[in-house]
């Protein structure tokens, strides 16, 4: 009896041994099966309605009554691409609850990227959050960089109207289309001149509509973040970003609501970029900056509904436009608070903006020497800081009336369905 009852335990052992080992090689096909299925050569999940937070995504509806641009293969293929689910689920299966989710754009200048990706490898605490790299075109190099990405949750996004993949028609060049400063009355081409008389210039108007279409889509088109209150940190592709980074725009957005309720945002870097801070204990409120700027879901309700005065405003920088006219439009001081030292530096040297209009490409190698000292390693903002208030500043304000180069009433309608495509 008892020796049976022994084999018979024994037995049992076995059967569950080998039921465990059944089930974890079901699962490890299960897993190989779901990645398979979520690799970018198979593109079977375009749906068209999906419900996420009692939220129904009609993709269809959405773009009922808009005027959008008809859509060519590669702008179709990118779309479908968004909805991918994010990569190295794996690797990070959660995220902090609190977290502020991180949005690179992306246009295709790789030497920089490299950078800035490496840069950011080294914040501590990103592995916590979703970053998100919003594409303005589609760039194999780019690509490969952000593919490569291991720590944390990566989403890609495509603009699927960007001027950069429609090599032959609107939102892109069109032999149609008139050129410098043709009328359109007397020549019998297509365009609408700007306050200074030239012609839209696709290639230098395609930041402004990638700005607009990321702010909506990561706002409101996307699944992972629509329900997404707390901030969203907007950073560029040649923004090298520094270890501290992370801990410090958490402390910034805790301290805001008391510190400076003046204060729509939270930003890393000064508004004047060659600025690396003052270095005082202090906290600094000013005027919004355009490097690695954060705010929550309130602001960006407040910013949609001038989608108006944003679209039709004729400068094809969209961080002037937002300073001449979106943050004037709020009706008192738009400040950003951030620490006295920077956490992120401007590297690229041939940026599009600040006045002049460079209208020809700029390239150049990307050679930096940027040491990041240990100060700038560990959170370097104290709790017990007061704030220090820049009133007046220089820079763009309320009154300027723009560079031009955002004339052509086509743009200002795209712009414009741009805010009415998930609303
Ligand atoms: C989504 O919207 C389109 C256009 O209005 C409609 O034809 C389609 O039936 C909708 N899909 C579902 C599942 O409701
Ligand atoms: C978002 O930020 C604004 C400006 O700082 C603040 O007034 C508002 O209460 C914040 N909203 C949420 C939901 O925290
Ligand atoms: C990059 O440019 C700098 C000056 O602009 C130059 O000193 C350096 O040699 C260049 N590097 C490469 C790899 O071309």
């Amino acid at each position: 009896m008892a020796s049976n009852g022994k084999l018979r335990t024994k037995e049992a052992a076995f059967r569950r041994f080998v039921s465990v080992v059944l089930l974890t090689l079901l699962g490890a096909l299960l897993v190989v099966l779901y990645l398979r299925s979520s690799s970018v050569s198979d593109l079977v999940i375009w749906e068209d309605v999906e419900v996420v937070g009692g939220v129904t995504f009609n993709y269809t509806q959405r773009r009922k009554g808009l005027t959008l641009p008809k859509q060519n293969e590669l702008s179709i293929m990118l779309e479908k691409r968004n909805q991918l689910p994010p990569r190295n689920l794996d690797l990070y299966p959660r995220l902090a609850k609190d977290r502020i989710v991180i949005v690179l754009y992306v246009h295709n200048r790789p030497q920089y990227l490299k950078l800035v990706v490496d840069s950011l490898a080294k914040v501590k605490g990103i592995s916590e959050t979703l970053l998100i790299v919003s594409h303005d075109g589609y760039f194999e190099e780019i690509n490969r960089i952000i593919e490569g990405i291991k720590f944390c949750q990566v989403k890609q996004i495509f603009a699927p109207f960007s001027p950069h993949i429609f090599p032959d028609s609107f939102p892109g060049a069109s032999p149609k289309d008139c050129k410098g400063k043709d009328d359109p009355d007397k020549l019998n081409c297509e365009g609408t001149r700007d306050q200074y008389g030239n012609h839209r210039s696709p290639k230098i108007l395609s930041l402004k509509h990638h700005w607009w279409w990321m702010m909506n889509t990561v706002w409101d088109g996307l699944k992972e973040t629509h329900l997404h209150v707390g901030h969203i940190l907007f950073i560029e592709e040649d923004h090298f970003i520094y270890p501290n980074a992370y801990r410090n725009l958490q402390i910034l957005t805790e301290l805001k609501p008391s510190k400076c309720p003046l204060c729509y945002a939270a930003n890393l870097a000064p508004s004047d970029v060659r600025s690396r801070g003052e270095g005082w204990e202090s906290l600094i409120a000013e005027k919004m900056g355009n490097i690695g700027y954060s705010f929550n879901r309130t602001v960006w309700t407040k910013i949609h509904a001038k989608a108006t005065e944003f679209c039709t405003f004729d400068e094809y920088n969209w961080d002037i436009t937002m300073w001449a006219t979106v943050y004037p439009s709020f009706g008192g001081p738009v400040y950003s608070l951030r620490g006295s030292r920077t956490s992120a530096v401007h590297i690229g040297k041939c940026g599009l903006h600040q006045g002049q209009r460079e209208l020809s490409a700029c390239i150049d190698n990307g050679s930096i020497n940027l040491k990041v000292a240990d100060v700038d390693k560990v959170p370097n903002i104290r709790r017990d800081w007061g704030v220090h208030e820049y009133r007046k500043q220089n820079g763009y304000q309320a009154g300027f009336k723009g560079w031009g180069g955002w004339g052509d009433t086509r743009d200002h309608q795209m712009c414009l369905d741009f805010a009415k495509m998930y609303r």
